[in-house]
């Protein structure tokens, strides 16, 4: 599947989403259901946030991620904070939270409805610290070694390139600069039928990387001290001889 392909039908189904608000199965990644597996822990939503969150980002989550990457990303007062795919902003929001009146969040997203409603929710919360971009994250839109903190969920399985936007997070954190990324895995064989399937492409299936192959990427640009923070199983696809599972991950730029 070309690239541009992929990129135009995730952005379309982005930009429903970010027009409908959330879905109303409540699921992860995907309005469609694709990906709506029932995790082994928790329910159909992939991610709660709880209580606490509720009143900091109200309309920014969209039930679209599948982990919470600031729980270990150990986002301090004043640090420069880039959350990948941002969304309607709900991590960014938390991570302005952490980085406090010294500090910034800069949140990039391809689909321009996205960052229109996450600006929205940047106003209406009186965010002044974060900002929104408009942009792929496998050319960010982002100085050289700028960022203390980058952060991601749900996203990079979405894009055709992950070893690009990998190269480009190794790019823009500064020299001890760290990573703590959630995104969806699979193990087992993938049929070729779902990976060439445009809309479990865009539900966060057909894109997602062997789990063994994502750590191997992720060691091959250079990250050190990579741990794996979670990792939940979904029961979606046992039947089929696959699975999918959501991973955090973090990381450190040497
Ligand atoms: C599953 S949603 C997750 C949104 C957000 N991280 C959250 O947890 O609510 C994926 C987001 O990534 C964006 N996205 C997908 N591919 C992208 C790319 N190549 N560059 C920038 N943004 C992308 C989509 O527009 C969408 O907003």
């Amino acid at each position: 599947m070309d690239r541009k392909t992929i990129k135009s039908a995730v952005r379309k189904k982005y930009a429903e989403i970010a027009k409908t608000g959330p879905s109303s199965q409540g699921c992860g990644c995907s309005a469609s259901g694709s990906c709506c597996p029932s995790a082994k822990k928790g329910n159909a939503r992939l991610v709660d946030y709880g209580e606490a969150a509720a009143d900091v980002v109200a309309g920014a989550d969209l039930g679209l991620g599948c982990g919470i990457p600031t729980l270990y990303a150990g986002i301090g007062a004043g640090d420069v904070v880039l959350d990948l795919g941002s969304g309607a902003g709900v991590d960014a929001f938390l991570a302005a939270r952490a980085v406090g009146p010294e500090g910034r969040v800069i949140g990039v997203d391809m689909t321009p409805e996205m960052i229109e409603r996450a600006q929205k929710n940047a106003k209406k919360e009186g965010c002044e610290n974060v900002e929104f971009r408009l942009g792929d994250i496998e050319a960010l839109p982002v100085r050289d070694e700028s960022v203390d903190v980058v952060i991601s969920n749900c996203v990079i399985n979405l894009a055709p390139d992950k070893r690009r936007v990998y190269a480009e997070i190794r790019r823009v954190l500064r020299r001890g600069g760290r990573f703590s990324i959630s995104d969806m895995v699979t193990y087992g064989a993938v049929p070729e039928k779902i990976r060439r399937d445009m809309e479990q492409w865009a539900g966060c299936v057909a894109g997602a990387l062997d789990r063994d192959d994502y750590l191997k990427l992720v060691d091959e640009a250079g990250f050190r001290n990579v741990n794996i923070k979670d990792f939940v199983e979904y029961d979606y696809y046992k039947g089929d001889g696959f699975g999918l599972a959501s991973i955090t991950l973090e990381g450190l730029k040497p």
